[in-house]
């Protein structure tokens, strides 16, 4: 906690984005003006603070955006900003605007940044999770992840309409290089066969097996859904262990990749990342430095920085029992 009151904010979307980011923005901006304050953008993320991209920010600069996919700021993953000198000449281009306060709107390796910045310079953090994998603790979702599984839903059942109609097997790859919580809720959400996760450890030949068991009872359209960070490579690598262990079988792989990451947010996203938004400005009022803000069954909740890029989330292994039974 601080005592200094701010009165100039800045706020920037860093890493990939996530639909629901611009509802935060114009959530940041409007609450902040409301109150008294002057809000400036900081495009690009860190790489944008580090060459002075700041502009300042009225109601009216975040009209019609509610409903957009993408970030109106524009985003980037900055290297530069992960070294003492980036984040010095950062530091003076926030100050050269007098900005006393920084929201930032990102994953696990945004947040890293702010925290850094904040433990070097006496310019308060708060972090928003803006990111489609929801791998950050702390908070039930993240700003995306609804619009993302939904993306993934749509497009998983077009494919098993085609792949019950020639009874294949077909592999999906989705995205998360680290994390599988778009693959674990897809995949419980279309009804697949197989989950497979970084987090969790498959016995892949027991996947072969139960596919040969189907194939006797003449179960042969099956869908596996893969994170694109599992433990044999994505998708790809999937299939090509499946064709050579089942050389009989038709098998087919879609990567659906980027399209999970655009498109219009889902009412859940927007009204997650307006709270949030909205409380981001709360905190720094209130004097509040270095925490994330999340919502845990549907109350705000605040996690100091350092927590929420250490921990994960946990993933119950007994989804994978239920994916099974379901999927019999
Ligand atoms: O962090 C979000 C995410 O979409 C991951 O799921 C994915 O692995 C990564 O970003 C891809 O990043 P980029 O678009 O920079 O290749």
């Amino acid at each position: 906690m601080t005592d200094k009151k701010v009165t100039r904010i800045g706020v920037l979307t860093s890493g990939g984005d996530a639909p629901g980011m611009n509802a935060a923005v114009r959530a940041v901006v409007r609450t902040g003006i409301y109150h008294g304050l002057e809000v400036f953008a900081v495009m690009r993320g860190y790489q944008g603070m580090i060459e002075n991209d700041i502009v300042k920010m009225e109601s009216r600069s975040v009209a019609n955006i509610i409903q957009r996919g993408g970030t109106i700021l524009k985003t980037a993953r900055s290297k530069e900003f992960f070294t003492p000198e980036g984040r010095k000449k950062a530091y003076e281009n926030l100050k050269s605007h007098g900005i006393d306060g920084l929201i930032v709107i990102g994953g696990d390796g945004s947040f890293n940044g702010a925290l850094k910045f904040s433990q070097e310079f006496d310019i308060p953090c708060i972090g928003l999770p803006g990111t489609i994998d929801k791998d950050i603790a702390g908070s039930d979702f993240t700003i995306g992840f609804d619009t993302a599984v939904n993306t993934a839903i749509s497009a998983i059942d077009k494919i098993r309409d085609t792949a019950d109609a020639h009874d294949r097997l077909f592999i999906i790859e989705v995205m998360g290089r680290d994390a599988g919580y778009i693959a674990l809720h897809s995949g419980v959400a279309t009804g697949a066969e197989h989950v497979l996760i970084p987090e969790h450890k498959t016995d892949i030949d027991e996947v072969i097996n139960s596919l040969q068991e189907k194939e006797k009872r003449k179960k042969l359209m099956n869908l596996i859904v893969v994170a694109e960070g599992d433990e044999f490579g994505g998708g790809e690598q999937v299939t090509k262990y499946i064709k050579e262990k089942l050389p009989n079988a038709d098998i087919k792989i879609t990567v659906l990749g980027h399209i999970q990451r655009g498109g219009s947010p889902t009412c859940a996203d927007r009204i997650l990342a307006s709270r949030m938004g909205y409380h981001a400005v709360l905190c720094l009022m209130e004097g509040r430095n270095n925490v994330m803000v999340g919502i845990v069954n549907d109350q705000m909740h605040y996690t100091p920085l350092v927590k929420a890029v250490k921990a994960k989330q946990q993933i119950d292994e007994d989804w994978f029992d239920m994916i099974k039974i379901l999927a019999s």
